[in-house]
């Protein structure tokens, strides 16, 4: 007996120390050690000797049973460890690799010009309001005091859907809209910003384009408000010495009418090829609103009085940005897109 426990306990000490694996290092615990393990098979045959043989023999296998718990106990948390370190190594971030390109978008240059307007005028109290692309030919022109043979229709031909209904040829029909809604309630100041369609195609003339439309209208609302209102849009559009020049102009909806000249941002004013030496950039076209449009609205021309302007964005970007060809904007072009942010 006590030399089978001698020889078990060499074999069972080397297959522990041989193992390389947590798996292996589990079955070699239920081989020697398990319930129907060899060790324990051993022990339960101490009653077959001589009563006098069996301490002796208890005694060695319990000190084998020691031993072997010790070392499997030793050998687990040994494998354990070197398995640790290898999946950290797996692991291991090598910060000197080239990392992953992250490609971040950017707003489009009409965009950000968009959002500019737009943070100028609801810095002055104008809020936004919009109106839908798709426009009836009263709102685009009837109501806006353009009858169906005025002379003034030729500039804004447009993509007609019927007879009556068209893709808007400006936002000045949002002015309308607003008021419709608004009437009688002062005051009304509102800008409209959005996209217009005209049959136009060339170097600056795109079939689709933006404007921002502007509407106050109040008691006592005066050519001075429309002349400070748009003096402080150009100097914080532009720049904060700008200067602005109002010429007289005709529009059906507004009168007066006037168009706004910014003083030249290339030249400064002296002349210069893209002013074709004048001095003078134009930017948008203005006016007191017609009595007639007030009325068709529901205001009292002879209470309220208002002021209007209409600007094309596109423009306002081009001068800002020094772009040389509108089509520039609408041709997805990266390395045009990627120099705005
Ligand atoms: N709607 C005009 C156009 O597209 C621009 C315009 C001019 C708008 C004068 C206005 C205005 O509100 O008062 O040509």
């Amino acid at each position: 007996m006590l030399e089978k426990i001698g020889e078990l306990g060499e074999t069972a000490v080397r297959t522990i120390e041989e193992a390389t694996d947590l798996e292996t290092l589990r079955e070699l615990r239920l081989r020697y050690l398990g319930k129907k393990g060899q060790l324990t098979a051993l022990l339960r045959r101490m009653g077959e000797l001589a009563p006098d043989r069996r301490p002796a023999a208890g005694k060695r296998a319990n000190a084998l049973r020691k031993r072997l718990e010790e070392l499997l106990g030793r050998k687990e948390a040994a494998l354990q460890d070197a398995f640790a370190g290898s999946a950290r190594e797996k692991e291991r971030i090598d910060v000197t690799l080239p990392g992953a390109p992250f490609n971040l978008g950017r707003k489009h240059p009409l965009t950000l010009v968009l959002e500019e307007i737009t943070a100028i005028f609801t810095g002055l109290g104008f809020q936004v309001a919009r109106g839908p692309e798709i426009e009836s030919d009263y709102y685009n022109f009837e109501a806006l005091n353009l009858p169906p043979d005025h002379p003034a229709r030729d500039m804004h031909d447009s993509f007609y859907f019927t007879p009556q209904i068209l893709l808007r040829t400006h936002t000045s029909p949002v002015q309308v809209r607003v008021m419709e809604k608004q009437a009688p309630r002062l005051p009304v100041r509102i800008i409209a910003p959005g996209k217009v369609y005209r049959r136009d195609d060339d170097a600056t003339h795109s079939p689709m384009f933006h404007q921002v439309e502007g509407l106050a209208v109040d008691r006592g609302v005066t050519f001075a408000d429309l002349k400070g209102t748009l003096l402080v849009f150009a100097r914080e559009m532009f720049d904060q010495g700008q200067r602005i020049r109002l010429r007289p102009s005709f529009f059906p909806f507004t009168e007066p009418s006037a168009e706004v000249d910014i003083a030249c941002i290339i030249c400064g004013g002296k002349g210069c090829r893209v002013c074709g030496q004048s001095g003078w950039l134009e930017i948008l076209g203005c006016g007191m609103v017609h009595p007639r449009v007030l009325e068709i609205s529901g205001y009292d021309p002879e209470d309220v009085t208002g002021f209007a302007f209409g600007m094309g964005v596109e423009r306002i970007a081009m001068l800002k940005y020094g772009i040389d060809d509108l089509r520039l904007l609408f041709s997805n072009n990266l390395r045009f897109l990627r120099q705005f942010r």
